[in-house]
């Protein structure tokens, strides 16, 4: 059995330091944000090239507050992409600001910064690209064209710990950067979590009291504020875990070196890391016309995958309101009907590798094959 992930293997190769400072907390009784909370935040604000790290309970919390820091609310309209998780596109609603969809670029599963411009409003207030997989959206012209029409930029840095664009951190060029520690995440927590980072002291003051009832001191609530409070738990298993990210990162980065070695030449179409980018592979990304006979045959074989995400946000039903159609952002609609997303986690082995490239080159060969008879005249 080849996992998707392997939080186990992970939890097993630090166990002592985790479980000591899980103990710590149990002594200390610092359940909610405290000292634990307080160190995570100033050590992952710096992990992120940032100044300010404010930790929340997820990171959709983590959106939802940046946007409301930002002051984004009833009438403003977002900039996003339909290829997402969920949960971009909810932190909007939540704020009752309307999100708007630009097409993804099909290169590299980001926004399509080419339709941006004609997506801007008088109502715009805000751009929220997302860093899928673990690469950043071509950053240079969004933070251009944001400053140009004086939008907010808000980074769904969600799956891109570490990642960079240009040398530069996710999370730190926007505006504000949105995390989430999602236990499967490049850095997960044993539970929920999330963080915003931001250059701006006053944006991260407010988010301060909005994640605690808006509070400016001990019942003083000067903002209607949220319960979004990040675990004590949390915050000291993800100080032990941030000191093994780099490791683990390069460990990713390896293995998905492995796989496109492995499937050089084969026809499988494998994910693109830009010349920009330092891609943190939070998910390694293949794309099939076959995806369901892929998957069948993949569990058959006792190796596990997925598929982030079967349905463009603008097809769900949840978001039948906006009034979207299918047809209108191609790429996306198509990436969600071929991606599919191969184990990839730090303690993946050279042999697991191996097995899966096999696995998937047997399956893309009678593929390749059919589209080379129909292309020979
Ligand atoms: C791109 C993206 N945005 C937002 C989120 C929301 O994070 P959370 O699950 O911590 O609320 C996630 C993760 O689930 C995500 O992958």
């Amino acid at each position: 059995m080849i996992p998707f992930v392997d939080l186990k293997a992970q939890y097993l190769s630090i166990k002592d330091e985790v479980d000591g400072a899980i103990q710590g907390i149990l002594n200390s009784c610092q359940f909610t944000l405290g000292s634990e909370v307080a160190e995570f935040e100033k050590e992952f604000a710096a992990y992120c090239q940032s100044t300010n790290g404010i930790g929340v309970n997820t990171g959709t919390s983590a959106l939802h507050l940046a946007l409301l820091a930002a002051g984004v609310g009833h009438g403003d309209e977002v900039i996003t992409v339909p290829f997402t998780f969920v949960a971009t596109v909810s932190a909007i609603d939540y704020t009752g600001a309307a999100p708007v969809f630009v097409d993804i670029d099909p290169r590299t599963f980001t926004m399509d910064v080419s339709a941006i411009e004609a997506a801007i409003t008088e109502r715009t207030k805000a751009i929220i690209p997302v860093h899928l997989y673990g690469q950043t959206a071509d950053m240079d012209p969004i933070l251009d064209i944001a400053k140009r029409h004086g939008l907010i930029v808000i980074e769904d840095a969600c799956q891109a710990h570490g990642a960079e664009y240009k040398g530069r951190r996710a999370g730190s060029m926007g505006d504000l950067g949105c995390f989430s520690f999602y236990p499967g995440k490049n850095l997960g927590a044993y539970g929920e979590g999330g963080m915003v980072v931001t250059d701006n002291p006053e944006y991260a003051r407010t988010i301060r009291m909005l994640r605690d009832w808006g509070a400016e001191k001990k019942y003083q609530h000067v903002l209607k504020g949220y319960n979004f409070r990040l675990e004590g738990i949390q915050g000291a298993v993800l100080r032990v875990k941030l000191r093994y990210l780099e490791g683990w990162t390069e460990a990713r980065r390896r293995a998905a070196a492995r796989y496109e070695a492995l499937f050089a030449g084969s026809g499988v179409s494998t994910p693109k890391a830009m010349a920009y980018a330092r891609h943190v592979y939070h998910l390694y990304v293949v794309r099939t016309q076959q995806r369901q006979a892929w998957q069948d045959a993949l569990t058959a074989q006792g190796i596990q995958s997925g598929i982030h995400y079967p349905t463009p946000v603008h097809l769900l039903p949840a978001f039948a309101d906006l009034g979207y159609r299918a047809g209108q952002f191609p790429h996306s609609e198509q990436a969600a009907n071929e991606v599919l997303s191969l184990p990839m986690f730090p303690e993946l082995t050279e042999a697991q590798c191996e097995q899966v490239a096999r696995a998937v080159i047997q399956l893309a060969t009678p593929e390749t094959r059919e589209k080379d008879l129909v292309s020979t005249p």
